[in-house]
């Protein structure tokens, strides 16, 4: 990412863990949430070393909250605290709430070690960066990359916009980072200091005592807040690759605390426009599905898959369809300059990234490029430019084919929209007036308790007028989540499709052998599509859960909501529907893909005239 922006552009680190590292699930931990009284939010200190914490932090987050824990690395900071320690905390006059943070694992996403190449060179490794311009090096397809030189052309190069990687650490002396690094801004959420170096190496030389358990790094739920609402007057874009493990087994996403402070991102940051939130779909390949990692199927975030650079998935790749659109990893044929070059630690460069890692943050320098050309652009404006502007390219996917959806906008259930494009983006950012406001609506809920079985599919359908009638009528949209309470005999086995009235087909859950869970299942999960937007909710949704694999399975589901999320008038998909809909009435249907490419590259050029 550095490679593409230029030297007004600023960096952040905000470092969370060494997050390779998995806790058990639950791990108790001597980090605690404190809700002081109002009035009591000066004695904070006193409180925290009454009680023994050696170490208090005010949470940007909530009203009095305070986040307490024991001086990082001292020894006798392992013992874990006994309950009787907590009920003298929460005893206290001064206290009004307690909240014990309980560990649990997040998984750093990509760097695989591809060839054991290194690249040891003071050359930049520009013509390297074949996603920035790809002219066939590394055995690429020409044409296939993020069309960046088209918006440094038009003068762009990140200027005066700011982007925090929150990561396990960085290597911010690097002589490709020091000119954009932000070391103000920057924090270490680990070690609760403002340097955010790489530690993961040190942490294991430090002495052993104490509860194992808590020698391994966990993430908690304050730590994830933290960073996720650290400055967000200051910080534009927050890149994000990481998550639940993607072990294909695991239902998990952000906590109460993460959720309230990525709204907060989004409704008060950037003085209202909104926190962007870039999120790495997941590494976890076909047996997994990024529709079960709650932080990347957030409405709230952008989430990034990756192509190779012949225009193929990568073979971990997750698809779900809450991917919005992708950017580029490695190459899959052997060529060991075919991944992403970018910088390393103490002062080298590799050319080894990989992984939707390295897709998340090169997005979230196209989303650099284009708030510079429009720094009045909110979180929606850049989740409708992305629809808009990525693009099909040279994309392929050998399981799911492109579709066109109920406005004609194409989409992959892997790709989402296509791979960005930074000179579309940017042009059209330019000329981009703010989307109407943002409607809920519940559409409809049906909550018997219906009988799942192998070899017979549930079928259940939902009709709706969308709202319309009252204040919060949806006419064009967004997103839309299917909050679904269901279990399983295997729930891995269980799949899960929705249909919108205008006939596009989410595949909201797809098969994840992987996952043996018989008693869990999904309880009230949100699943969530992008492939719906711009479309007229109104009409009869359908619901198609079965079970795929060998053995018969049989579940009970309970619930599912149908919930509705966009604007009442968008007057650039007005003239998409119409150009779509005017092509519909003919009847060569060969011609209509083509001609409907067209009809949507006219309908956005004349919406660029207009202004
Ligand atoms: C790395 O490159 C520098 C400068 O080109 C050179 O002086 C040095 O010997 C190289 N190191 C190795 C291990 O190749
Ligand atoms: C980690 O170890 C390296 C190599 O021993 C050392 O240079 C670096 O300063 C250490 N970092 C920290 C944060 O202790
Ligand atoms: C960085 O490059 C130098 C010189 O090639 C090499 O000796 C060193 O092991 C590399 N360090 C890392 C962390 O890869
Ligand atoms: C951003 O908004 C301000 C205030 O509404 C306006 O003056 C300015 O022209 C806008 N900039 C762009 C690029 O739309
Ligand atoms: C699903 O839940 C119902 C009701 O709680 C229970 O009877 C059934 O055994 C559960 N099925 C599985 C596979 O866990
Ligand atoms: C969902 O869609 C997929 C892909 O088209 C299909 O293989 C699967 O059988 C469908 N499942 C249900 C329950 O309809």
């Amino acid at each position: 990412m550095a490679g593409f922006l230029g030297r007004g552009a600023s960096l952040v680190l905000l470092s969370l863990a060494c997050a390779r590292v998995a806790a058990d699930e639950g791990t108790e931990t001597n980090h605690v949430l404190v809700q002081l009284h109002e009035g009591a939010e000066a004695e904070a200190p006193q409180v925290a070393s009454e009680h023994g914490f050696q170490s208090v932090r005010k949470l940007p987050f909530g009203e009095g909250f305070f986040h307490f824990y024991p001086q990082q690395h001292s020894a006798q900071s392992r013992k874990k605290r006994s309950t009787r320690h907590r009920q003298r905390l929460e005893d206290d006059h001064r206290v009004k709430n307690v909240f014990q943070q309980e560990g649990f694992g997040r998984q750093k996403r990509g760097y695989r070690n591809l060839n054991n190449i290194d690249v040891n060179m003071s050359d930049p490794l520009f013509t390297k960066q074949w996603y920035l311009i790809n002219t066939g090096q590394a055995d690429g397809t020409p044409g296939l990359d993020l069309n960046v030189a088209e918006a440094w052309q038009l003068g762009y190069t990140g200027k005066g916009v700011t982007i925090a990687i929150m990561d396990d650490g960085i290597d911010y002396l690097h002589p490709d980072l020091a000119s954009n690094y932000n070391a103000e801004a920057s924090f270490d959420f680990s070690s609760n200091d403002p340097y955010p170096y790489p530690q993961c190496d040190n942490a294991t030389t430090l002495p052993h005592t104490g509860i194992r358990m808590l020698d391994q790094p966990f993430m908690t739920d304050i730590i994830e807040a933290s960073s996720i609402s650290h400055m967000p007057q200051i910080i534009d874009i927050y890149s994000a690759s990481w998550g639940p493990t993607d072990d294909g087994k695991t239902v998990d996403g952000p906590r109460e605390l993460t959720l309230q402070a990525m709204a907060d991102g989004v409704n008060k940051g950037r003085s209202g426009k909104g926190s962007i939130y870039v999120w790495a779909s997941g590494d976890g390949g076909s047996y997994d599905d990024c529709n079960c990692d709650g932080y990347a199927s957030s409405m709230w975030t952008i989430s990034i898959n990756s192509a190779i650079n012949d225009g193929r998935t990568a073979l971990y790749d997750e698809s779900c369809s809450s991917t919005l659109a992708s950017t580029f990893s490695n190459g899959r044929k052997r060529n060991p300059e075919a991944g992403v070059a970018t910088t390393d630690l103490y002062g080298n460069c590799t050319l080894r990234h990989s992984g939707t890692s390295a897709a998340a943050p090169e997005a979230a320098g196209v989303f650099a490029l284009a708030l510079e050309a429009n720094p009045n652009l909110t979180w929606r404006d850049m989740q409708h430019l992305t629809v808009l502007t990525s693009k099909r390219n040279q994309l392929h996917d050998e399981v799911h084919q492109w579709q066109r959806n109920g406005v004609g906008l194409e989409f992959n259930h892997l790709f989402g929209y296509g791979v960005l494009d930074a000179g579309g983006m940017v042009k059209l950012s330019k000329e981009w007036k703010t989307v109407p406001e943002r409607f809920h609506c519940v559409a409809g809920s049906v909550q018997e308790t219906h009988k799942v079985q192998s070899g017979e599919k549930l079928v259940l359908s939902i009709n709706t007028d969308a709202c319309q009638g009252k204040e919060n009528f949806v006419r064009y949209l967004e997103h839309v989540q299917a909050v679904v309470t269901v279990n399983a005999s295997r729930r891995g086995d269980l799949n899960i499709n929705m249909s919108s009235p205008m006939g596009t087909k989410s595949i909201l859950l797809s098969r994840r052998p992987r996952d043996d869970d018989a008693k869990v299942g999904f309880d009230k999960w949100p699943f969530m599509t992008t492939h719906t937007w711009g479309e007229d909710p109104r009409g009869t949704w359908v619901l198609e859960v079965g079970f795929q694999g060998e053995s018969p399975q049989k579940g009970i589901l309970r619930e599912w909501t149908l919930m509705l999320h966009g604007t009442q008038s968008a007057p650039y998909i007005d003239q998409i529907v119409h150009d779509y809909q005017s092509k519909l009435a003919m009847s060569k249907k060969e011609e209509l893909e083509e001609e409907l490419d067209e009809a949507v590259e006219r309908s956005l050029k004349s919406l660029l005239s207009k202004n």
